[in-house]
């Protein structure tokens, strides 16, 4: 069969989990071939020598599997990124999380970063590209997600201004002397049942506990108990309130929310006094 008719004919098994199915089997094609939109449009109508390869993915696809995890790639912040099941999917939310912590950054000379929870690495990568002079100590539980990262990170050419380390939280990292704590942490509800959209992804990516937020509130007090000027962090749309409450306990400088692009409330700047 041509490219073309291949685009047809496998188009017809994504119609019911997506509205772009032609676009993600050509996708798909462009994956297996690597090669680009450019060269598809040109080739149309050449035989497609890869269809069982395709059928796989396809099947996959049509089961609701997310596409990055079979182009094993995801864009962030206008730049590309390895992806891998197992570790969570960048979502375009966290660019926000990105934004405020540069922001930030940009006024401290050389400053010290620990990001809790790297992932895919998509955070501390970017922050070492956009600040300079910045040292990072990105830390998970996650085995997959660290060696992700690290390659995140040398494929940005960063590799030397991140260390990845394994710990839950803060029990790994002795160190004390950083201008600011970043995570995009799990905080989702255990009990609660996610779209299907999501269920491929690791569980201990997304739930933060039996309320949601504790995750969230064991980094607040990490950071506090580290005398640690800002903790910039990602959280739930109806986490705004508890989280306000829990605060308005602690001593603290400032506390500002932040929106996404959906205008749901997303995550928080939270400055202590030094
Ligand atoms: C929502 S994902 C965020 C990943 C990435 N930073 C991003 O924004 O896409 C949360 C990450 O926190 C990690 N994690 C969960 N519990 C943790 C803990 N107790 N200590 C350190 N990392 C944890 C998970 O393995 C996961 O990689």
């Amino acid at each position: 069969m041509t490219i073309k008719n291949i685009v047809r004919e496998y188009s017809k098994l994504l119609k019911n989990v997506t509205h772009i199915p032609a676009k993600e089997v050509e996708i798909l094609i462009l994956h297996l071939l690597q090669k680009n939109v450019i060269w598809l449009h040109l080739n149309n109508d050449e035989e497609f020598t890869k269809e069982k390869e395709l059928k796989e993915l396809v099947l996959k696809r049509a089961k609701d599997f997310p596409m990055e995890y079979l182009t094993l790639k995801a864009s962030f912040y206008g730049e590309q990124f390895h992806v891998k099941e197992g570790v969570l999917i960048p979502r375009p939310e966290t660019e926000f999380l990105v934004e405020k912590a540069v922001e930030i950054l940009k006024t401290i000379e050389n400053p010290k970063v620990l990001e809790i929870g790297v992932g895919s690495g998509i955070i501390s990568v970017m922050l070492a590209r956009l600040v300079p002079g910045i040292k990072i100590i990105a830390v998970d539980i996650n085995k997959i997600a660290l060696e992700l990262a690290q390659k995140n990170a040398q494929y940005h050419e960063v590799e030397d201004a991140i260390e990845f380390r394994e710990s839950d939280l803060f029990t790994n990292v002795a160190e004390n002397d950083f201008d600011m704590v970043i995570s995009n942490p799990p905080y989702i509800q255990n009990d609660f049942k996610l779209g299907v959209n999501v269920m491929h992804e690791p569980g201990s990516a997304l739930f933060g506990g039996v309320i949601g937020d504790e995750l969230l509130k064991d980094i607040i007090l990490g950071t506090k108990g580290k005398d640690i000027k800002y903790l910039l962090c990602e959280m739930g749309y109806d986490q705004l309130k508890p989280l306000t409450e829990f605060i308005k306990d602690i001593k603290h400088h400032k506390l500002n929310f932040y929106k996404d692009y959906e205008n749901f409330d997303r995550g928080f700047t939270l400055e202590f006094k030094k």
